[in-house]
């Protein structure tokens, strides 16, 4: 969960060869911290291991797990593609370096605006039902540009996380039944208004076994064998989707990447033969494996107090405005204290922020050296789904974002300020 760079001392921890303390004295907290080591070293764990095995392929960085100009830029000289799942998500990618037909549009109520945004700058759509695909239809025929189009699919492979986070099982919003899709290509192939490139499937967020990443492979290639046929047309692409689970605390075991993705392709490659069809190009899509561990984030401590109930809180000057996973999904973390003069007792804390709910809770259960106010909190492992779940909720100035590296910051994301909290409302 830590950063590859991090380095934890009593007194002062360091990121990317900088100080904690530092870093907190010149930007001020709540902060996101982001390590340039670790998100390269991320994305080359899954680049390197597919070019060795599998060059035909494209790493796209699922980037509702955290995305900035910058970080799309880092991930673009890292030669990723990107995952977007709104037109936010796909303008920023389009201010960055990162190649728009490396690009791939999901989500499962895209607007015409959205779609229309998509076909202009090359982006693959990845058609979620039949109302999109028509109004793909009308938009590409009107914009006289054919829809680059691959299909979700629900591989109805239920698999061992939260359940909010689960997408593949028979229940899930997302994508479609081949029975249903079957009849949605075969508009695609009859016409000219789109391009069919093939099909995805994305079973969930934070899995941690390796077995459902080879039954996703397996279940994909069996059905575009099928779809060659039904619809004697080629299946260039499949798309597995990300999922691959991090560490978070000590107790967590991962998957090991350059592992996992080589025996994704060792199944790809022995299905294919199986089913005797062409090798497709491989897409992945991983979030949290790319940027989960290159962020931590620094809050100062405010008061510590003891409630009639028994339970110790920690306050912190952010919580679940910047953090809002311990309330959605009880996510576990990895926290630490940086103190002046670390005490040496401990105590078992719950961690709050400053939020008007009494949900609003970090952690809960966590063993500390009893803290000081003014010390500097550090959370580690909140590089994914924090900043880009983060609200203004009780009108809140969301955090500034730093990368470091070798010893040196800059800001990627200004803190927001209170004259940015009234910028849209009219009086
Ligand atoms: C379609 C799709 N691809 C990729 C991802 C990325 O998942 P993760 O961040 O767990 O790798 C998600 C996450 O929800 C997704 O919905």
């Amino acid at each position: 969960m830590y950063p590859i760079t991090g380095e934890r001392h009593e007194s002062d921890h360091r990121i990317g060869g900088c100080s904690v303390r530092e870093l907190v004295s010149t930007y001020g907290t709540p902060l996101y911290v982001v390590d340039e080591a670790t998100l390269r070293y991320n994305c080359q764990q899954f680049t390197t291991t597919l070019r060795d095995h599998y060059p035909n392929a494209t790493v796209a960085y699922a980037s509702k797990a955290g995305l900035t100009v910058g970080i799309a830029n880092i991930i673009a000289s890292e030669q990723l593609g990107a995952d977007v799942v709104s037109g936010g998500e796909l303008y920023t990618i389009l201010q960055s370096r990162v190649d728009p037909e490396r690009v791939y549009f999901h989500g499962n109520n895209k607007s015409g605006s959205e779609i229309d945004l998509a076909i202009r700058h090359c982006v693959t759509i990845v058609v979620d039902n039949a109302h999109e695909l028509a109004h793909i239809q009308a938009i590409a025929t009107d914009l006289q540009q054919p829809a680059r189009v691959l299909f979700r699919l629900n591989p109805g492979i239920d698999v061992h996380t939260h359940r909010y986070i689960k997408t593949g099982h028979g229940d899930s919003k997302f994508g479609l039944t081949v029975d249903e899709a079957i009849p949605l290509m075969q508009r695609v192939v009859a016409g000219d208004w789109a391009v069919l490139r093939g099909i995805h499937a994305h079973i969930g967020s934070q899995i941690m076994d390796e077995a459902p990443f080879q039954m996703v492979v397996r279940w994909l290639v069996a059905t575009a064998a099928t779809l060659i046929q039904v619809l004697n047309h080629p299946i260039d692409a499949i798309n597995c989707g990300g999922g691959f689970g991090i560490s978070y605390t000590a107790g967590d075991t991962a998957p090991n990447i350059p592992r996992i993705i080589h025996q994704m392709t060792e199944t790809l490659k022995q299905s294919c033969a199986e089913h005797a069809i062409p090798l497709p190009r491989l897409i992945v899509e991983p979030g949290r494996s790319i940027i989960g561990n290159a962020g931590v984030t620094l809050y100062t401590i405010g008061a510590v107090k003891s409630v009639p109930q028994g339970s110790q809180y920690i306050f912190v000057d952010g919580g679940m405005a910047d953090n809002p996973r311990f309330m959605m999904y009880q996510s576990a973390y990895t926290f630490d204290v940086i103190s002046a003069e670390p005490s040496l007792q401990t105590g078992v804390f719950k961690i709050a922020g400053k939020f008007c709910e009494s949900g609003d809770v970090l952690a809960d259960g966590v063993t500390l050296p009893v803290p000081q106010p003014n010390d500097i909190m550090i959370v580690y492992g909140t590089g994914a789904y924090n900043y880009s779940m983060s609200s203004n909720y009780n009108r809140y100035c969301k955090p500034a974002m730093v990368l470091v590296n070798n010893g040196t910051s800059r800001v990627l994301v200004k803190r927001e300020t209170y004259a940015d909290i009234v910028r849209h409302d009219m009086p």
